[in-house]
């Protein structure tokens, strides 16, 4: 039995793993028999390669080779399925790393926090067009991302702004948006580009971008649109209960993976009917992006799909600029989907496909991620029909400023900035945040807030009345247009798929109220002492109280003891 697999040897970490703090290692307790049995977390085995297997795949490059001239990254498999197969014996032929555990382990502290290695194996393993899909993405996200951009997920990139520039601006600047990326970047040539629209469609076609760019064609439409990512404060969640643990779906978002951008295209509805409409019976709108993603030894191009109302409703754009910009290259170059007030994953990015289908698509973006559980389904049972898809996103907000665990001296009220959102075209009408834990609450006054519009957050700022000293707990919640607000704590919102952290927002700060004589003081004194301050665990080395202070407090007050 070894050392990692005893349950009688301390291991050198043995206290951490009893206090859950490195909860990963702990065992299973099955309690069912007899004797309660332990069953240990699984130590990997060195990795796999059966390379007859592998060469009997063929040759990759040829196989897995780029689909259309132009298009680099693009690999074509839903037409496929032969070709679906043989990647898939790629895949079962050798064993890949595991994922690093972030959820109930430490998750690191580097930029990016995590590398995505798996995910970089299995490009690297089907070769061909996908063997320098994790060098390319990274070098567009150096290329065209902000350098201080907080990168969760090297490859496929993950990546959202640090706290201070979410809400810098209401409109977020292209650099700084946040990007959710399931595979590579593919690079495609304008010119070399265009779009079937095919499927339950009268007479399906095939456009150029000039041609869905002429406007004695196609009226143009410009909408302000915040773009959500269902895995927002997703940190909330995973720091309370570990969830599904596969870092591409379930990466470990902050409150940024959201933002807003003027984005101008055209309706999807006008291209349906410059096809001559729907016809036998479909309701569903297919989206392919070009991208490669994997899922359970798989490898497929990223595909969802949306109900035919949504796009009938004008609220579903094809889009080729974005903040007055040709699209960047990350974010869905030349031409991507917006669906207003959904989920982001509806949002397809370097859209080469629509195809009109009966029901919502099968494919598993669709159908196996992306689903809200309730509380009793996890690994341990959970079937995709368990979770509700996600579509309309719910009423949300978060604290941008001050943040977890900060300190914040002030006079009275302590300064908060962020953001709230609702989706499914509703607004955010009132912010209110409370300072005691969500006993009491101030509304954000209406000239702190960003001008309304249909389908986008507002920023906002309020001083927050705080009398209390020490330790306190300041929330946030929004009510949009309809009324809906959020759940109060993170426990009512959890999850197994770790979607969704649409509860109200809390983070604990330390107040400092210097309007009171005794805190000024006490400042002063660290000032001309010159004593440590900050961090507030630092121990002060001055006498907080003199000698004669004390003995006449005693002389003044009953004794600590009674005599009797
Ligand atoms: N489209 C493709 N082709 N591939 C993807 O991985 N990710 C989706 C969506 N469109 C994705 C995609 C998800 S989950 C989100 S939240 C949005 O894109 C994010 O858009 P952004 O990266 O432009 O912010």
């Amino acid at each position: 039995m070894g050392e990692a697999h005893s349950d009688s040897v301390n291991r050198p970490d043995e206290w951490k793993i009893e206090q859950g703090i490195n909860g990963a290692k702990l065992p299973f307790l099955d309690q069912t028999g007899e004797e309660t049995v332990k069953i240990q977390p699984k130590v990997w085995d060195a990795l796999t390669k059966d390379q007859a297997a592998i060469d009997s795949v063929g040759n990759r490059d040829e196989l897995f080779k780029r689909e259309l001239d132009g298009w680099e990254g693009y690999v074509e498999w839903e037409k496929y399925p032969e070709k679906k197969a043989k990647a898939h014996k790629l895949l079962t032929s050798q064993t890949f790393p595991p994922n690093p555990e972030y959820q109930m382990g430490p998750i690191p502290d580097t930029n990016p926090v995590l590398e995505g290695a798996d995910y970089k194996a299995w490009h690297a393993a089907i070769g061909g067009e996908l063997t320098t899909a994790s060098d390319d993405s990274w070098a567009t996200v150096l290329k065209e991302k902000h350098p201080d951009m907080l990168h969760l997920l090297q490859f496929p990139y993950n990546g959202e702004p640090p706290k201070r520039l979410v809400t810098s601006k209401p409109v977020t600047p292209n650099s700084l948006h946040f990007v959710r990326n399931h595979g590579g970047i593919p690079i495609i040539e304008k010119e070399k580009w265009s779009l079937d629209l095919d499927g339950l469609v009268a007479n399906p076609k095939k456009y150029t971008l000039d041609e869905l760019m002429d406007e004695s064609r196609f009226p143009q439409m410009e909408k302000l649109v915040t773009m959500q990512c269902s895995g927002t404060r997703r940190i909330e969640q995973i720091s309370l209960y570990a969830g599904q643990g596969d870092e591409v779906p379930q990466a470990p978002w902050a409150e940024g993976a959201i933002g807003t951008a003027h984005y101008k295209g055209i309706s999807l509805k006008k291209l349906i009917k410059d096809c001559g409409g729907l016809i036998n019976g479909a309701k569903h709108l297919e989206f392919y992006g070009p991208d490669t993603y994997f899922k359970a030894e798989q490898a497929m191009n990223y595909v969802v799909s949306v109900p035919w109302s949504k796009v009938k409703a004008n609220e579903v754009i094809l889009a080729w600029e974005m903040n007055g910009e040709p699209l960047p290259k990350i974010h869905g170059y030349p031409l991507r989907v917006v669906v207003l007030g959904y989920i982001g994953a509806r949002s397809v990015k370097w859209l080469y496909r629509i195809k009109a289908i009966e029901n919502p698509t099968m494919a598993p973006v669709q159908s196996k991620e992306y689903l809200y559980f309730n509380q009793q389904v996890g690994k341990h049972n959970q079937r995709p029909t368990d979770g509700i898809q996600i579509q309309e996103m719910p009423v949300s907000s978060a604290i941008m400023s001050p943040w977890n665990k900060q300190v914040v001296i002030h006079n009275g009220s302590i300064k908060c900035k962020g953001w709230a959102y609702s989706g499914g075209g509703r607004w955010p009408e009132r912010v209110e945040l409370s300072a005691d834990g969500g006993f009491s609450w101030y509304a954000v006054p209406n000239d702190q807030m960003s001008k309304k519009h249909k389908w986008t957050w507002r920023t906002w700022e309020i001083d927050l009345p705080c009398d209390v000293e020490g330790w306190i707990e300041i929330v946030c919640r929004c009510w949009d247009n309809s009324l809906n607000t959020q759940p109060l704590t993170v426990r009512a919102a959890w999850n197994w798929g770790l979607h969704v952290t649409s509860s109200a927002h809390r983070i604990a700060v330390y107040s400092v109220n210097k309007t009171r004589q005794i805190t000024r003081d006490r400042l002063a004194k660290f000032e001309e002492t010159g004593a440590v301050l900050a961090p507030l665990t630092c121990p002060e080395h001055f006498e907080t109280q003199s000698q004669e202070d004390y003995k006449k407090f005693w002389e003044e007050n009953d004794p600590r003891d009674v005599d009797d």
